[in-house]
């Protein structure tokens, strides 16, 4: 038996075809793994109206850890014209199979680490080094949304907070509502995770990202709580940072920062913003981590247009391997990986439409796999 089973999960789109790159990669490293194939994405929403079919959940149950392509979403109305009609008028909804595996397994770590290899072309600037820690299970995308508001929620609300007088002239049809909703707990281990990153790699600083002065209470929450568990690392200090701002200091003094620590909604906008300063979607890899399994990922989608075209950047999902491989302790395994990516960065030769060049996915695989 492998030492290793990874489950493995393509899912839509070009999700294929960076994962058959993915193969090509650990098979070079001879990773003492199994890889089982487990359906996940669009195809099995139309199908069988789930995109996370239980099969797979059970499959993900006999696995340490798994590999996750991209999947394609769509928007409410076209996930049920799309349904297989027999499954049509049954009450299926769509929801994402991404966010059902970060809240079904607790993946509460959200990590995605931007760093600039020397001489890639998309480069904002050379030295960027960031990790973002994006909480990755609560906030506004907890779920606790209505629309239109029901009348014992708004009656409550309107009991509670006169700050709710400024909607009293709309009616409950006209109004939606989406809750941010914080626990200390998940504030506490967001923090702590960030934390403790920092001081195993040396980086200088953790910033806590969020906007207290505006959300006072929810952001107020995961301020105190940083605070307090900053005093346990007294190596690195924390600073605090307003969200807005921090767009901007991210763009003019990237190199200033280090790990970044922040919510849900917050995290994904500046994650977002961190990938591109070193390259973009071909680059971004993204772990979701719990206290017992993790889920490693491109942060790009299935991107239609280019699927089974083989023209899309392998890279981001080469470096999900490497936090794959990391999380797993195979640290050596995941440096010589890491080397070995940022070596074909360097050389030039094997590059993709968005660095510029003509090199198909599979065609980067191989100049990595012959790194190895
Ligand atoms: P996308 O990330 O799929 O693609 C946007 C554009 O970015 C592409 O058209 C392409 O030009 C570029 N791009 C993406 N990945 C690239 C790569 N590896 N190399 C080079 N260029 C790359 O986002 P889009 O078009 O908004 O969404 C397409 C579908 O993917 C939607 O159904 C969406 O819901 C889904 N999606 C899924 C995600 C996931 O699986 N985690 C994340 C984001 C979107
Ligand atoms: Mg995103």
């Amino acid at each position: 038996m492998a030492k290793y089973r990874i489950a493995w999960m393509p899912g839509d789109g070009i999700g294929q075809d960076v994962m058959e790159a993915a193969r090509i990669v650990l098979d070079q490293l001879k990773l003492d793994a199994e890889y089982p194939l487990a359906d996940i994405g669009w195809e099995f929403w139309r199908r069988e109206g789930d995109a996370l079919p239980p099969r797979t959940i059970d499959l993900l149950h006999t696995c340490q850890c798994a590999m996750f392509g991209a999947i394609t979403s769509k928007p409410r109305e076209e996930a049920a014209a799309e349904l297989n009609p027999e499954l049509r008028g049954k009450g299926l909804t769509y929801r994402s199979p991404i966010v059902r595996l970060r809240q079904q397994f607790d993946l509460y770590v959200n990590l995605r680490p931007c760093k600039a290899y020397p001489g890639n072309p998309l480069n904002h600037r050379e030295g960027i080094d960031l990790v973002v820690f994006r909480e990755n299970t609560e906030d506004l995308y907890a779920g606790v949304e209505f629309h239109p508001l029901p009348p014992d929620v708004r009656a409550a609300l309107e009991a509670r907070s006169p700050a709710m007088k400024a909607f009293q002239s709309s009616a409950s049809e006209d109004l939606a509502l989406s809750c941010r909703i914080l626990s200390r707990r998940g504030c506490r281990r967001i923090v702590r995770a960030a934390f403790e990153y920092a001081q195993k790699r040396g980086y200088k600083s953790v910033t806590l990202v969020e906007k207290p002065n505006v959300v006072r209470e929810t952001s107020g929450l995961i301020t105190r709580e940083a605070r307090k568990i900053a005093a346990e690392f007294p190596a690195v200090p924390l600073w605090e940072a307003n969200v807005d701002a921090m767009t901007m200091w991210l763009i003019k003094n990237p190199l200033e920062y280090g790990v970044l620590v922040t919510t849900n909604m917050f995290g994904d906008i500046i994650s977002d913003l961190a990938a591109q300063l070193v390259g973009g979607l071909g680059f971004a890899s993204s772990g979701n981590i719990g206290d017992g399994f993790a889920v490693f990922e491109p942060t790009h989608g299935s991107a239609p247009k280019y699927a089974g075209q083989y023209k899309v950047n392998p890279i981001a999902t080469f470096l999900a391997a490497k936090l794959m491989l990391e999380w797993l302790g195979e640290t050596e395994k995941a440096e010589v990986l890491e080397k070995a990516v940022a070596a074909v960065i360097k050389a030039g030769r094997a590059r993709t439409y968005d660095m510029g060049g003509a090199s198909t996915t599979i065609d980067v695989a191989r100049a990595v796999a012959e790194r190895l």
